[in-house]
């Protein structure tokens, strides 16, 4: 077995946490002694833009993780440290606002401002961040450091909270603070998700599913495309845009839907001269997806690993052509993949537009995957990919 295939965690070194501890004493002075809080990332199974059309969803956590060293301090200054991009920022609670240049601190700012607006006092902070979440890889490293700055403020207050109340400070600290008008899908599956479960859950009814399951001779292996994602937040914008126009015109030729995924698959045809060619395409997407998030949900729970892939190819299929989510690197990307032995399937991870593909591999093969792709994606696109290996990760908490 290679280091890659073993199944052991790939969570921080608790070793490293003393490290945190110095680092954080040495930069905002003497004071109570810090504790430490984990989140995991999270990979998005299927259900690809469909949390924000009040659709199906299926995600686990990732065993990887961000830890933070915080205490509570007796004045409102709020300090905030990431060892890994080496970035200090220091704000206080007076300052109600997002700031681009404290870069990632704006992401436990958020979450702390929507604390306050949720009626709970919250003093000073000092906060010290590392994670193995790599940043960009559509693995949520940002919806990762919200929960652990939730965890560590409610641990730290002593303060009880469902993980429904959880997942919704954190979604309007990214919506509302950070301003990415993003779904329910990152925040969510990071708080209830657990590990060797997965997790379905229908953003309409607001109802879970927690599916035992373990990877036996398989695992996720998300690759990124080396595509930065600067065309994310504005893609993303329009397509909520265009959904929201899609419902509108809908709405309006008589359809009695509270959501797009209240549209049957049967009536596709039926409504589709109702609509605009582009938003009948993105609403195609939106309904199929859903149909493949029930599919698979089945699936996972009977391990069958075959017809989860042919449905992350159809996935990959519907993002590409109809909901535009892809580019030409990932569709260079995807197709050297279906054609590598144990790969069984392969689709877009999180929102698409560069950053990552997700596939489903045989462990055994995964090196001989790397080795048949990484150089024919350099000659084509002059990019470099890496790759991640994913198994399922245990729920935020604090590491004791
Ligand atoms: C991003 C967003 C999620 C979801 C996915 C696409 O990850 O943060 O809310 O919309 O894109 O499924």
């Amino acid at each position: 077995m290679t280091t890659q295939t073993k199944t052991a965690s790939r969570n921080i070194k608790r070793e490293f946490i003393p490290r945190m501890i110095k680092e954080l004493q040495k930069r905002f002075g003497p004071g109570a002694k810090p504790r430490c809080f984990r989140a995991p990332g999270r990979v998005d199974w299927l259900g690809s833009h469909t949390d924000y059309n009040q659709g199906l969803i299926l995600a686990s956590t990732v065993d990887r993780e961000i830890v933070v060293a915080a205490r509570l301090r007796s004045d409102r200054a709020l300090n905030f440290y990431s060892l890994n991009l080496e970035q200090e920022v220091r704000t206080s609670l007076d300052k109600n606002a997002p700031d681009p240049a404290h870069g990632f601190a704006n992401y436990p700012k958020g979450v702390i401002f929507e604390m306050l607006q949720a009626g709970i006092q919250i003093p000073g902070i000092d906060m010290v961040f590392y994670g193995n979440i790599p940043i960009g890889a559509n693995l949520s490293s940002s919806a990762a450091i919200e929960a652990a700055t939730i965890e560590a403020l409610l641990g730290l207050l002593d303060r009880p909270m469902t993980h429904w109340e959880k997942a919704f400070i954190c979604w309007r600290a990214e919506n509302r603070f950070v301003g990415m008008p993003c779904g329910i899908l990152d925040q969510f599956s990071i708080i209830n998700c657990q590990k060797n479960c997965v997790l379905f859950l229908d953003c309409d009814r607001l109802a879970s599913e927690l599916i035992p399951f373990s990877f036996d001779q398989y695992y996720l292996l998300v690759i990124d495309s080396g595509v930065g994602r600067q065309l994310v937040k504005s893609e993303y914008k329009k397509r909520v845009q265009e959904c929201r126009a899609a419902f509108n015109a809908l709405r309006k030729a008589g359809y009695n839907i509270s959501s797009l995924s209240a549209i049957q698959p049967h009536q596709l045809k039926e409504i589709e001269p109702e609509l605009e060619p582009l938003l009948f395409k993105r609403v195609r997407h939106i309904v199929t997806e859903n149909q493949r998030v029930a599919a698979a949900r089945k699936v996972v729970s009977r391990k069958n690993f075959e017809k989860l892939g042919k449905l992350f190819e159809q996935g990959y299929l519907s993002s590409s052509r109809d909901y535009e989510n892809s580019c030409p690197e990932l569709d260079i990307l995807h197709d050297l993949l279906a054609n590598a032995p144990g790969v069984l399937g392969t689709r877009i991870a999180g929102a698409g537009w560069g950053g990552c593909l997700v596939s489903i591999v045989k462990k055994t093969d995964w090196r001989q995957i790397q080795a048949r792709v990484k150089k024919p994606y350099a000659q084509k696109t002059q990019r470099e990919l890496r790759f991640f290996p994913v198994q399922t990760g245990q729920e935020p908490g604090e590491i004791l």
